[in-house]
């Protein structure tokens, strides 16, 4: 069962809640949500004493990262913080370059700035040069960012106090509440001191329809290769003990599913929740991405250089932590670029590259991260984290 056939799957399992016995409830998670080991990072981010750098790591690892793979490792010392990849964490064929991952690095690298400046830090990041290819995959811990820091003045900002309010919503928006003025014109200028990044907003029906196309027949042909479905599963926790012992992964409670799918879903054996995901709506992805009022686009003038890759992921965490500080959620649906990458991979020919091409309207924007944003249905939920100790080198 892959990613989005499993978060298409809510029609079919709200059918059946009635499975499973209460003990199974409680040993499933059923009621104890954001609970637990897992989760205890998002309640004390803000624990350690006056200026230790550890808080700064603590914000970092709240970030976003492709299935919740939490790729980073930190060498902490009092005047400067290194960012390693972790490059066994990876999704395999899903990102065979390590983009995504690299992405990932980016956004725990803008949670860290964050915190840098409200814990009263100077800091100075530095990220390291180079191109992506696949061999990047094989090799051990890789450094790709050093931030040097030096004690100043502490000022907090409304982006820092949303870290831990910022979760990826998966649930369906409002298609009927457009995003505000303000918030869309603050979008716009988040790459304004950026020369390489480049943000592209679609809230015409017309476009949004084109991308959400685009994004759904790739995701169909990106999963039916059982290279990527097999990479993308070995990340999906289903079993609650799995979740409290891994603290990674995506969770069924993440999936965006009403409460009472969410339960069933969770009291459900590993064959009832890949009968129940081939049942779902077919064309259930595209519904939920046009219930979005608006779609993002983050490009850069090269996909697989390094630094530009960090500096997308450090504009999606700003990016989502903006429309989080606004009461709006967001989601990337990255599957159009993941098969770029795909394709590239496989030395097939470059059809998404002209799509997505013709999405900018300029051929020097490569698109590399997309997402939408607007009004869920329902709350995000806190994904599980590992513990500081587990990513401290
Ligand atoms: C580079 C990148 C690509 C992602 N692609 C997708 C995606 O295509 N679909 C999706 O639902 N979530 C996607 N995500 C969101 C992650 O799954 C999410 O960040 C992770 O599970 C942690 O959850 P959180 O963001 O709520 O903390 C992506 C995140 C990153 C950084």
């Amino acid at each position: 069962m892959n990613r989005r056939s499993f978060l298409r799957s809510g029609g079919v399992v709200s059918v059946l809640v009635a499975g499973g016995g209460v003990w199974r409830a409680y040993d499933q998670g059923v009621f104890s949500a954001g609970e637990g080991p897992a989760y205890e990072p998002w309640k004390d981010w803000r624990s350690g004493s006056d200026g230790d750098p550890l808080t700064l790591v603590r914000a970092a690892i709240l970030a976003a990262s492709p299935h919740n793979t939490q790729p980073w490792l930190f060498k902490v010392s009092t005047s400067a913080i290194a960012l390693y990849l972790d490059t066994k964490r990876n999704v395999g064929a899903l990102d065979p370059y390590l983009r995504e991952e690299h992405i990932g690095i980016g956004c725990a690298l803008e949670n860290l700035m964050l915190a840098a400046a409200a814990n009263g830090y100077g800091a100075v990041a530095t990220l390291l040069p180079g191109k992506l290819d696949t061999s990047s995959a094989e090799s051990g811990p890789r450094l790709v960012a050093r931030v040097d820091l030096v004690r100043g003045k502490g000022q907090e900002n409304e982006l820092y106090k949303a870290i831990p309010l910022r979760h990826t919503n998966r649930s369906p928006y409002d298609p009927l509440r457009p995003v505000p003025p303000e918030c869309l014109e603050t979008l716009m200028r988040i790459t304004s001191d950026e020369t390489a990044v480049k943000v592209f907003l679609f809230a015409e029906a017309a476009e949004r329809k084109r991308i959400v196309e685009i994004s759904s027949a790739a995701n169909d042909e990106l999963y039916s290769d059982p290279d990527v479905k097999g990479a993308s599963e070995r990340w999906i926790r289903t079993r609650w003990s799995s979740v409290q012992t891994f603290r990674d992964g995506l969770t069924i409670d993440t999936f965006g599913l009403p409460p009472a799918a969410t339960a069933a879903a969770k009291l459900m054996s590993a064959g009832m929740l890949r009968w129940a995901a081939s049942r779902a709506q077919k064309d259930g992805y595209s519904t939920l991405m046009m219930s979005a009022p608006l779609i993002g686009m983050i490009a850069v003038h090269d996909r697989y250089d390094r630094e530009q890759t960090l500096r997308t992921g450090r504009i999606w965490q700003r990016a989502h932590l903006l429309v989080t500080t606004r009461g709006l959620a967001g989601r990337p649906c990255n599957e159009a670029v993941e098969m770029v990458d795909h394709e590239r991979m496989r030395g097939n020919e470059p059809r998404r590259l002209s799509l997505l091409a013709e999405l900018t309207g300029d051929a020097a924007w490569q698109p590399t991260f997309i997402f939408y944003v607007g009004y869920p249905a329902r709350p995000g939920r806190a994904s599980p984290r590992r513990a500081l100790q587990e990513v401290l080198v």
